[in-house]
């Protein structure tokens, strides 16, 4: 065998590395892209939800309290979930600004505010808040619950979660 015919690859090993060559290639082309979705809930990084902004002070009427909602979604491996934390923004006439949370402190139903009464409603037992939180009526067992503020160049934000108020 001359030196020329030792180095000269066959009609089979050819289609042979070609084949490998050709397969390895659509499995690598298939198989990051499975891989990178099956790692990816794990490497997702959770909405930090500890600090929410609420925007300018200047858009909240004075007097009157006004709904903001935060809605996020929570990733907890292939589920998605859309979470809304809602909540009543009352600025005062003296400048302050008060921030309650949306959830009545009898079952957690959510309340809403009626302007006609000037009462926050909560709909499942007749659970009645005024303006500042306090319960007037039904069997709410505390005021509305408050998250903590701050203002910061004209912006308000809210400290989350709200703290539990006694009565
Ligand atoms: S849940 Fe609000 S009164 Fe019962």
């Amino acid at each position: 065998m001359s030196k020329d015919t030792k180095h000269r690859l066959s009609r089979r090993d050819f289609i042979k590395a070609l084949t490998t060559l050709v397969a390895g290639t659509i499995g690598a082309l298939l198989g990051v892209p499975v891989i990178g979705y099956l790692l990816a809930p794990a490497l997702r990084k959770e909405v930090d939800t500890s600090t929410i902004s609420l925007g300018t002070v200047e858009k909240y009427p004075v007097g009157l309290p006004t709904y903001f909602g935060f809605t996020y979604t929570k990733v907890n491996g292939w589920e998605r979930t859309a979470i809304v934390i809602g909540m009543y923004v009352l600025r005062k006439e003296d400048g302050s600004v008060r921030v309650f949370s949306d959830i009545c402190t009898h079952l957690s139903c959510l309340v809403t505010w009626h302007p006609d009464i000037q009462e926050y409603v909560s709909p499942c037992h007749d659970g009645h808040f005024d303006r500042e939180g306090f319960v007037t009526k039904g069997p709410p067992p505390r005021p509305l619950d408050e998250f903590e503020t701050k203002i910061e160049d004209g912006n308000l934000y809210v400290i989350n979660p709200p703290y539990r108020r006694s009565n």
